[in-house]
C-alpha cells in the first residue's frame, strides 16, 4: 500500500521497515529481476562515460572507495578494476536482493577485493575512512540528498574525493516536442517520477547539494546521452507497479513490452533522434 507523503512524495508499507523507515527515501523502480537487467543495460551504456571520469577524478590502485547505492554493482566494478588487488570497494546498498546479485557478479569476475553493505545511506556507520566515495543515479531517490552527501564524506579521508553522476531530465521534454507517443509516454515517466519523489533534474541540483554537505563548489561536466534509446521503456517497465499504485493512466501509451519499437517507428517517421536525457557528473575534495 502506498501513502501521499507531503508534497508529491509516497511512501511504501508493509515491507519490513520501522515506522521511522517509513518516513525514508523510496526507490520507485523496485528491485525485480528486470529491474537489475534494467541497470545491467544501463551500466553497459554508461560503461565508458563512468570509468572514464573514476579515473579523471583519482580513483587508482591501492584506494578503499565507497560506492553509494551500489544496486547490483556496476559502479563497483569499475571502481574495483581501478583499485585493483591491493585497493578495497565497499558498496552501501539498502536492497538485499540487489546486493545478492552483485555478489554473485562479483564472484564470478573474480573480484574479490569487492564487498557489500546492506543499510540505509542515511545511517551507515563505518570504522575505517575511504579514499574517495562516489555514487551513479542515488541522489536523485533521496528524499534528503545533501545530508547524506555530507554524512557520505564524513567517512571520506580529508583530501580525498566525493563525486557523482546524476541525470537531468530537463531537455527531454523538449526533444519529445511534436512527437505524440515520445510526448505521452515522457510525461508518463515523469509524472511518476515526481510524484514518487524522484527528483529528474538532480543534475541540476548539483551546486546547492555540494555547498550544503560542505564540500563547497564541485567540478561538473554535463553531456547528452547517445545510443541509450531504450531508457525510457525500460524504466516505465520497472515503474509499473509504482504507476499502478499511483493510479496513473497509461492509455495512449499502450502495451510497454511494445513501446520500445513503436517509440523507434515515430523518431524514425520524424526523422528525429530518440530523445535522451543529460548525464551531469560532480565531484570535489574533501578539504
Ligand atoms: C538507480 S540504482 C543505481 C545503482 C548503481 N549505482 C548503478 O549505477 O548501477 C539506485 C540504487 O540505490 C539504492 N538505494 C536507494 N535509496 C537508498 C538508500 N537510502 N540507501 C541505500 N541504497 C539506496 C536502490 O535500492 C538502488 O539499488
Amino acid at each position: 500500500m502506498l501513502i501521499v507523503y507531503g508534497k508529491c512524495r509516497f511512501l511504501e508499507l508493509g515491507v519490513g521497515y520501522s515506522d521511522k523507515d517509513m518516513a525514508t527515501n523510496f526507490y520507485s523502480l523496485g528491485s525485480s529481476d528486470r529491474e537489475h537487467q534494467r541497470l545491467m543495460r544501463q551500466a553497459e551504456w554508461l560503461v565508458e562515460r563512468t570509468g572514464g571520469w573514476l579515473e579523471q577524478i583519482g580513483i587508482c590502485a591501492g584506494q578503499r572507495v565507497m560506492d553509494v547505492g551500489s544496486g547490483v554493482g556496476d559502479v563497483s566494478v569499475l571502481a574495483a578494476r581501478l583499485v585493483g588487488a591491493s585497493g578495497e570497494v565497499v558498496g552501501v546498498e539498502r536492497d538485499a536482493r540487489s546486493i545478492a546479485r552483485a555478489e554473485a557478479r562479483m564472484a564470478a569476475e573474480g573480484l574479490r577485493h569487492v564487498r557489500f553493505v546492506e543499510a540505509d545511506l542515511e545511517r551507515v556507520e563505518f570504522e575505517r575512512p575511504f579514499d574517495a566515495a562516489v555514487g551513479r543515479y542515488i541522489l536523485m531517490f533521496l528524499r534528503e540528498p545533501a545530508q547524506v552527501v555530507r554524512s557520505v564524506a564524513r567517512h571520506v579521508k580529508p583530501g580525498g574525493m566525493v563525486g557523482f553522476q546524476e541525470p537531468d531530465f530537463g531537455g527531454f521534454m523538449e526533444m519529445c516536442r511534436e512527437m505524440p507517443l515520445w510526448e505521452r509516454a515522457g510525461a508518463l515517466l515523469v509524472e511518476t517520477f515526481e510524484r514518487s519523489g524522484t527528483n529528474t533534474r538532480m543534475g541540476k541540483s548539483f551546486g546547492g547539494v555540494f555547498a550544503e554537505a560542505g564540500l563547497g563548489k564541485p567540478e561538473m561536466r554535463r553531456v547528452r546521452l547517445t545510443g541509450a534509446e531504450r531508457w525510457m521503456p525500460d524504466c516505465l517497465i520497472s515503474l509499473k507497479p509504482t504507476i499502478e499504485e499511483l493510479g496513473l493512466s497509461t492509455s495512449g501509451v499502450g502495451d510497454f513490452e511494445t513501446l520500445f519499437e513503436r517509440l523507434m517507428e515515430e523518431a524514425r517517421a520524424c526523422g528525429r533522434p530518440a530523445p535522451m536525457k543529460d548525464l551531469v557528473s560532480a565531484w570535489a575534495r574533501k578539504g
